[in-house]
C-alpha cells in the first residue's frame, strides 16, 4: 500500500490512473490523504474509489493527529507527497494558505512519518520511501541565453509559491541529512494534460476558447515555459520510486520549451480543426492583459541525471500531448462541469477583473 497525498488533485490524480494501469495484474492498493480544496476533486479517481483499490482519507496534511491516525491504520510501504498549494497567482493574491499547506503541512508530514518509519521492523524501514513532488519554479527565473535548471542550480524563488515549495525541499533535506530519513525528490518542469484545473494556462485557454470568452496573455506573451505530458511526469515518478538513490534530487522535464503565446495559437489552431468558430478563428480572442508582478521569463529543465541513472525518457512530444489534452477536454464536460462551481467564478473576477488589455 503506498499513501499518496494530493491525490484528488491534477497530477495526483493522473497518478492515481497511472499507478492502475501500470500494474496491471498486481494492484498495489493506494490511500489518498486530500484536504480536497477548490483543486481537489474526487471524482477525478472516483472509478478506482469504486473499485475499493484505492480509498479516500478527507483531511489536511496539517493535522497531525489525522497523519498519525492514516499511517497506523494503512501502513503504507511509501509515501508519494503531491498535496501542495500550486497556483503562481493565488500565491500573489493570499500567500498564507501557501505557507500553511507546503511549509507548515510538509514539516507535520515529515514529523508523524519519521515517527511511524522509525518503528518499523528493519526490513520495512530499509525499503520505505518520502518521494517529494517539487517543481522547477524553485530555481527561479533563466534568461533566453542561460542553461537549463540542473540539480545543482542555486535556489532562487521568486514568488510566495515557489518560495514554500523551497522552503518544503530544503525541510526534506535535511530530514534526509540530519536523521537518515528515506527521501527522493523530484522537481519537474510544467504539466499539462487531463483533469488540470482550469485556472492554469492550457485548460483556461481551451476553456475560454470554447466560450467565446478573451484568451487573457499576460504581458509580452514571450514567456517560455518547458512542458511535459501528465502521464510522463508520473512515470518518472513511479521509476524514482523504484530506483532513485536516497537523498538525492532528480530534474523531470520533456526538453518541451515553447513560448505562451505559441502554446496559446496552437490550441487555437486546434480548435479551428476540431470544432470551428461560426464567428471567426479562434485567436482572434486572445487579449493581451497586464503581467503577472514578478513574472518568471523562463523555465528550462536539463534531465540528463534522471536520463542517464534512472532511464526516465518522456512518450510524448508537446505535438502529440497538447492532441490528446485538447481532444480530452472536448470529451468531458461532466468533469468539466463539476470543477467550475461558483468559487471557480469568483477566482476569475479577482484574477482577471481589472487586467486592463
Ligand atoms: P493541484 O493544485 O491540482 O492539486 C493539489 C491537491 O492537493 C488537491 O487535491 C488539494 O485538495 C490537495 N491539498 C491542498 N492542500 C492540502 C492540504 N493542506 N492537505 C491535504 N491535501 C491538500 O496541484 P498539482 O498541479 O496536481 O500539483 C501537485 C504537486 O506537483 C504540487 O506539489 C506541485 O507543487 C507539484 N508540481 C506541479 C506542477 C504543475 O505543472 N502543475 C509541476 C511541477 C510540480
Ligand atoms: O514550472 C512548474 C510550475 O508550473 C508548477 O510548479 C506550478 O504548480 C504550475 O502552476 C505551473 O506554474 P506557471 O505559473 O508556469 O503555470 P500557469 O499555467 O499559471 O502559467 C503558465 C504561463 O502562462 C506563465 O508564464 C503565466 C502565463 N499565463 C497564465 C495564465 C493563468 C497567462 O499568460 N495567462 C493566464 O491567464
Amino acid at each position: 500500500m503506498i499513501l499518496i497525498t494530493g491525490g484528488a488533485g491534477f497530477i495526483g490524480g493522473n497518478f492515481v490512473h497511472h499507478w492502475f494501469e501500470r500494474q496491471r495484474a498486481s494492484s498495489e492498493p493506494v490511500v489518498v490523504f486530500d484536504k480536497l480544496t477548490y483543486a481537489g476533486n474526487p471524482v477525478t479517481i472516483q472509478k478506482h474509489l469504486d473499485s475499493g483499490l484505492a480509498s479516500l482519507v478527507h483531511a489536511d496534511i496539517a493535522d497531525r493527529d489525522a497523519v498519525r491516525q492514516a499511517l497506523v491504520q494503512y501502513r503504507p510501504r511509501a509515501i508519494l507527497h503531491f498535496a501542495a498549494e500550486s497556483h503562481v497567482d493565488r500565491s500573489i493574491h493570499g500567500p498564507g494558505e501557501f505557507i500553511h499547506t507546503n511549509m507548515v503541512g510538509t514539516f507535520c508530514l515529515l514529523e508523524e512519518t519519521r515517527a511511524y518509519w522509525s518503528q518499523l521492523a528493519e526490513v520495512d524501514k530499509a525499503a520505505f520511501r518520502f518521494l517529494h513532488v517539487s517543481t522547477d519554479e524553485v530555481y527561479g527565473s533563466l534568461s533566453d541565453t542561460d542553461p537549463a535548471f540542473s540539480e545543482t542550480t542555486a535556489y532562487a524563488p521568486n514568488s510566495p509559491y515557489s518560495a514554500s515549495k523551497a522552503g518544503s525541499d530544503h525541510l526534506v533535506r535535511a530530514y534526509h541529512h540530519t536523521y537518515g530519513f528515506p527521501t527522493l525528490t523530484t522537481n519537474c518542469s510544467n504539466n499539462y494534460g487531463p483533469y488540470h484545473f482550469p485556472e492554469k494556462l492550457i485548460p483556461l485557454m481551451i476553456l475560454n476558447a470554447l466560450e467565446g470568452k478573451p484568451l487573457p496573455v499576460y504581458g509580452d506573451g514571450l514567456n517560455v515555459r518547458d512542458w511535459l505530458y501528465v502521464r510522463d511526469h508520473c512515470e518518472a515518478i513511479c521509476q524514482v520510486l523504484e530506483k532513485g538513490r536516497l537523498g538525492e534530487t532528480y530534474n523531470v522535464g520533456g526538453k518541451n520549451e515553447v513560448k505562451n503565446i505559441d502554446v496559446v495559437t496552437t490550441i487555437c489552431r486546434k480548435l479551428d480543426a476540431l470544432r470551428p468558430r461560426a464567428a471567426g478563428r479562434y485567436e482572434d480572442l486572445i487579449t493581451y492583459v497586464k503581467d503577472r508582478p514578478g513574472h518568471d521569463r523562463r523555465y528550462a529543465i536539463d534531465p540528463s541525471k534522471i536520463e542517464r541513472e534512472i532511464g526516465w525518457r518522456p512518450a510524448e512530444t508537446f505535438t502529440s500531448g497538447i492532441d490528446k489534452t485538447v481532444q480530452w477536454f472536448l470529451d468531458n464536460d461532466a468533469w468539466i462541469d463539476s470543477v467550475r462551481s461558483g468559487a471557480y467564478r469568483d477566482w476569475l473576477n479577482t484574477n482577471y477583473q481589472g487586467r486592463v488589455a
